[in-house]
């Protein structure tokens, strides 16, 4: 990413919350107002029952004001032995320690989880395991992830702000691991490698190895074809890789197809368009929609066998990365070249172990690396089901690894311990497709330019226009001569 897109990502916030936020504000408000409704004398709620909106044991038994005295009298004792016993759960409750309480089924909660843990992952998975609300869920990740406060919520610059018809999407969205639900749309795939040898072995003989998913997420423009190609030409050398191409569209592209099927590695085709009103706002979580399809695709599958790596289509890739990210175990890491103002970014590695991070753009982030710098292997990605890659740009990585629950401890230093570069973020100057003034009553069989011409616009790059543009010039013996004088 450049600096300026740095800059603007450290801006200072401008909007406060988002759904979720708002959801557990609101609930937070009701039971306050619930508080103040009660009648004077009446006993206080317990707030753990009130989540469950039951009345709490000693208000029921005040409720009983004509019984007689004798069943007052017992229903007194019983309120006493109830709150005793309350007492007691709860003590049991609180002694135990988190992961005998996961195992028990009881969730993890109230453990004082730290920074580190990764028990706001474990409490999502388990408070479902036990009915609770999704407002319980939430803020039981907001308790124990303090970084998903809503405190580092993206700036909303839209270049309008003063339209109010333009809503802050990351608002709509929200940022606290929304679940992943994505609606897949598959173009096309292929499960069969075509090649017949991969650096000169038979492909058959590469069976044994673990696959890597490969997931590329890319948006039209006129650089797409060409990104993809080279990329292409990278992946035609690793063998056991499927490549999972998520497009940034709308329907499907029906050239890149083609274009897939015929490099004969095995691929995925997806249609993963931004939401629509991302695309409104300054930064744009870019590479987020067709992420998650992605691991909703992965998901769907039930794939627990391989490596998955997240492989932007203009980035450079060494053949070395392969065997290197083949190998993960849980997660894997390594450093990336041409990060931002050090040029590089990825772990600092101490007697064979990740023990911290370099690079220029921390912004609190507890994992500051790049999404080309780490792979997972699925089957530990799998103990994961709230598995989740939030719209927050410059934010992904992070959200994600913790996602999984990573800890430091977890991570495999690779690439000679880190010390190789074996990942380049590569950019490429990006420019306007061209447009030439060169009529159609031209681009017919008479030439080869038809036919090029309707591929250059199939592919994005340029097209020819009756009207606009530059008039084409065509050159003969050195000399330029109007095109008509040729294409006639
Ligand atoms: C850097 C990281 O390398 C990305 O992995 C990360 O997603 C991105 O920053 C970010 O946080 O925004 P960078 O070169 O700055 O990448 O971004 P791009 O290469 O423009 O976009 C990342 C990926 O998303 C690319 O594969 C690109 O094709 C795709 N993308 C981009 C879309 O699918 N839609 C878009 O509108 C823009
Ligand atoms: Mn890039």
């Amino acid at each position: 990413m450049p600096s300026a897109y740095y800059a603007a990502l450290d801006q200072p916030l401008t909007s406060s919350d988002d759904d979720e936020e708002e959801d557990i504000e609101r609930h937070q408000q009701q039971h306050r107002q619930r508080q103040q409704r009660r009648p004077k004398g009446a006993a206080p709620r317990i707030p753990f029952l009130a989540t469950h909106s039951l009345p709490p044991p000693m208000a029921l038994l005040r409720g009983s004001s004509g019984v007689v005295g004798s069943r007052r009298r017992c229903l007194r004792t019983a309120g006493l032995f109830g709150g005793a016993l309350i007492f007691l759960i709860a003590l049991c409750y609180f002694t135990l320690n988190t992961d005998t309480r996961l195992a028990l089924g009881l969730g993890g909660g109230g453990g004082g989880a730290t920074d580190d843990s990764d028990e706001g992952i474990h409490l999502g998975k388990h408070s479902q395991s036990l009915g609770l609300s999704r407002f319980r869920e939430l803020a039981r990740q907001r308790q124990t992830i303090p970084a998903f406060d809503g405190q580092d919520l993206p700036k909303f610059a839209s270049k309008n702000r003063k339209d109010s018809s333009i809503r802050n999407p990351y608002r709509s969205y929200g940022i606290l691991s929304r679940a992943l639900n994505e609606s897949l749309h598959l173009c096309s795939e292929g499960h069969l490698d075509q090649r017949l040898y991969v650096q000169d072995k038979p492909v058959a003989q590469y069976g044994h190895l673990p696959i890597i998913y490969f997931v590329t997420p890319t948006y039209p423009r006129r650089e797409q074809i060409p990104e993809l190609t080279r990329l292409a030409h990278t992946l035609l050398h690793v063998p056991r890789l499927h490549w999972l191409v998520a497009n940034d569209q709308e329907g499907c592209n029906t050239f890149m197809d083609g274009m897939l099927k015929r490099f004969g590695i095995p691929y995925t085709h997806l249609a993963s368009p931004m939401p629509s009103n991302f695309r409104k706002v300054k930064p744009a979580p870019r590479g987020v929609a067709n992420r998650r399809a992605a691991l909703q695709w992965l998901r769907q599958r039930n794939l627990t066998d391989g490596v998955l790596y997240f492989g932007d289509d203009d980035n450079t890739y060494d053949l070395g990365l392969f065997s290197e990210i083949r190998q993960t175990q849980r997660v894997s890491m390594f450093p990336v070249g041409f990060i931002a103002d050090y040029g590089v970014s990825g772990p600092v590695v101490r007697k064979g172990k990740v023990v911290a991070f370099l690079d220029s753009w921390l912004a609190g982030r507890r994992w500051p690396v790049d999404m080309a710098g780490f792979a997972v292997n699925l089957e530990y990605m799998a103990q994961f089901p709230n598995v989740n890659m939030p719209y927050k740009p410059g934010f992904e990585e992070d959200r994600f690894l913790r996602s999984i629950g990573l800890r430091l401890d977890l991570i495999e230093p690779r690439g000679k311990n880190c010390s190789q570069i074996l990942v380049w973020h590569t950019q490429t100057k990006s420019k306007k497709a061209a447009v030439v003034r060169l009529e159609s009553e031209y681009l017919d069989g008479r030439s080869n330019l038809g036919a090029l011409f309707r591929s250059l616009k199939i592919m994005g790059v340029a097209s020819a226009s009756d009207t606009e543009g530059p008039k084409a010039l065509i050159s003969k013996n050195g000399k330029a001569s109007d095109h008509a004088t040729i294409l006639s």
